[in-house]
C-alpha cells in the first residue's frame, strides 16, 4: 500500500536527523517544509520533501492512494504520556462540589474523587470498561491522537488494578493507536489503610508488583507522591521493588505541595514527572541534564483552577517540557491535545513551536517511543493529520475550541472519523 499526500501548505515537525527530545531554546524550533509532498507505505513515513522533488523520484502510478494537502497543514499525531482514561463513570456530581468552595483534597478526604472511582469500578464489568474506554481514545483520535499512555489506579486492591491492567492490554491489541499501560496501584489510599498506609505500600509491594511484572501486564510504574497520599518514603520503597522487575517509574509529583516528588524522580530516573504545579529553584536544578521529562498537565491546573507551573522558567533553564492531558474523571474530563495546545500558549506562555513539540517529540520521549513516533521522520510509523484548510501553526492554538483536524491518519491508513 502506497499513499502519497501532495500540495500539503506546510508539512510540520520534520526531522532530517531525528533526536529523542528537545529542550531549553530547541524548544522553539520546528522545522517544517513548504508546499510538500509525504509518501507512506504500509505503516511507515517513506519519504517527504517540497513537491519540486517529487516529479523527479516518483512517477504517478506509484500511488494507490492520493491526497490533495492545498491549503492544509500536515501534523504528526499528538502523543499524550499522561491519561487515566479507563475509568468507570464520569465525576461530575464533584465538579459542582468545587463550584460550590470544596477543594480536590477535600472531596478525596471525604471519600469522593479517586476511592468514589475505585467503588464504583468494582462493580462495573470488564466489556463495559472497555468499550466506554474506547469511545474516549476514537473521540481523542478526532482530535489528532496517536499514542496513549494509560494508568491503572482505579482498582487499589489487586484484583481490580490487575482487571484494570488486561483491559489496557486488550485496548493496547485492538485500539488503532499506539498504547502504552502504567501500573498505578498506588495512586490513592484505600478507606481500610486510612490509618495504616505501611500496610497497603506492601500489599503494593509484595502482591501487586510481582504479578503486574509476572504477566508483563505493564510498561511502567507510577505513584501519586503527595501531600496526603504517599510519601517519599513509601515512594522509594515502591520504585525500589518495582526497579527489581525491570518498571521504570513515571511519577505524579508535586501537584499538591513541594513534597520531594520531584528529587525522587530523578533519583530513580524516572521517565517522566508529572503535573509540576509546585516547582521551586531546586526542582528546577535537580532536573538539568537528566534523562527525566518534565511533564505539564494544563487540563488538570484548568479544570481545578489550581497554580499554573512555572513553564517559561523550566524552559529558560533548557529543561525539556512535555504537555500532555491527564484524562481522567476528576481533575481533567477532556483528551482533547488541541485545547492542550491552547492552553500551553494562553496560559503557560509558550509558542506554538514550543507546544508543538511539547505535544509531540516530548510526550512521545515521555512514552518510551520516540524512536517510532512524535515526529515526521523517514522510518517512523505513519501516525498525522491533515488540519482543515488553515494558515498556518499559530492558527490552530489560537482556534480554541474548534477541531481543525479533518483528516486522521494511522498505521499508514486513513481512518474514517
Ligand atoms: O493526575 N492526581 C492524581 N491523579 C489524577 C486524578 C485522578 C482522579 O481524580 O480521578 C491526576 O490529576
Ligand atoms: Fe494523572
Amino acid at each position: 500500500m502506497k499513499l502519497l499526500l501532495e500540495n500539503i501548505k506546510e508539512l510540520v515537525q520534520v526531522e532530517e536527523n531525528p533526536v529523542q527530545f528537545k529542550s531549553g531554546k530547541q524548544m522553539a524550533e520546528l522545522i517544517t517544509v513548504k508546499d510538500a509532498f509525504l509518501i507512506i507505505r504500509d505503516e511507515m513515513i517513506q519519504d517527504f520533501g517540497p513537491m519540486s522533488n517529487l516529479k523527479d523520484v516518483y512517477k504517478d502510478d506509484d500511488f494507490l492512494i492520493e491526497i490533495d494537502c492545498s491549503n492544509r497543514l500536515v501534523y504528526p499525531s499528538y502523543c499524550d504520556s499522561h491519561t487515566h482514561l479507563v475509568f468507570p463513570a464520569p465525576r461530575e456530581k464533584e465538579f459542582v462540589d468545587r463550584i460550590q468552595g470544596l477543594s480536590y483534597e477535600e472531596i478525596a478526604r471525604r471519600g469522593g474523587g479517586i476511592l468514589n472511582s475505585a467503588k464504583l469500578l468494582h462493580n462495573t464489568p470488564d466489556e463495559k470498561l472497555y468499550h466506554s474506554a474506547m469511545e474516549r481514545i476514537f473521540e481523542m483520535i478526532k482530535t489528532g491522537t496517536g499514542a496513549i499512555e494509560i494508568k491503572s489506579g482505579y482498582g487499589l486492591n489487586t484484583e481490580d488494578e490487575i482487571r484494570m491492567l488486561k483491559i489496557i492490554k486488550w485496548i493496547k491489541e485492538t485500539a488503532p493507536v499506539c498504547v502504552r499501560s502504567t501500573f498505578l496501584g498506588a495512586h490513592a489510599i484505600p478507606e481500610q489503610y486510612k490509618n495504616n498506609v505501611t500496610a497497603y505500600v506492601d500489599l503494593v509491594i509484595n502482591e501487586m508488583i510481582p504479578q503486574v511484572a509476572s504477566e508483563d501486564l505493564a510498561d511502567f510504574i507510577d505513584v501519586f507522591c503527595d501531600k496526603g497520599f504517599f510519601s517519599v518514603e513509601d515512594t522509594e520503597r515502591i520504585l525500589i521493588a518495582a526497579l527489581k522487575y525491570g518498571l521504570r517509574p513515571k511519577l505524579h509529583a508535586n501537584e499538591l505541595g513541594l513534597t520531594g516528588g520531584v528529587q525522587t524522580g530523578v533519583k530513580y530516573n524516572a521517565l517522566s514527572v508529572d503535573h509540576l504545579e509546585h516547582m521551586g529553584p531546586g526542582e528546577i536544578e535537580i532536573l538539568k541534564n537528566t534523562e527525566t521529562m518534565p511533564t505539564v498537565l494544563p487540563g488538570a491546573a484548568f479544570f481545578l483552577g489550581m497554580k499554573l507551573s512555572p513553564v517559561r522558567q523550566m524552559i529558560e533553564a533548557g529543561l525539556p517540557v512535555a504537555l500532555s492531558s491527564d484524562y481522567n474523571p476528576g481533575s481533567s474530563p477532556s483528551g482533547n491535545m488541541n485545547f492542550i495546545s491552547s492552553l500551553g500558549c494562553i496560559n503557560y506562555k509558550m509558542l506554538p513551536e514550543e507546544v508543538i513539540n511539547a505535544t509531540t517529540i516530548n510526550t512521545a520521549y515521555a512514552m518510551g517511543i520516540s524512536d517510532r513516533l512524535g515526529s515526521i521522520a523517514r522510518g517512523k510509523i505513519a501516525n498525522l493529520f491533515i488540519t482543515s484548510e488553515m494558515p498556518g501553526i499559530e492558527y490552530l492554538p489560537y482556534s480554541f475550541g474548534s477541531n481543525l483536524v479533518e483528516t486522521v491518519i494511522l498505521n499508514g491508513e486513513v481512518q474514517s472519523v
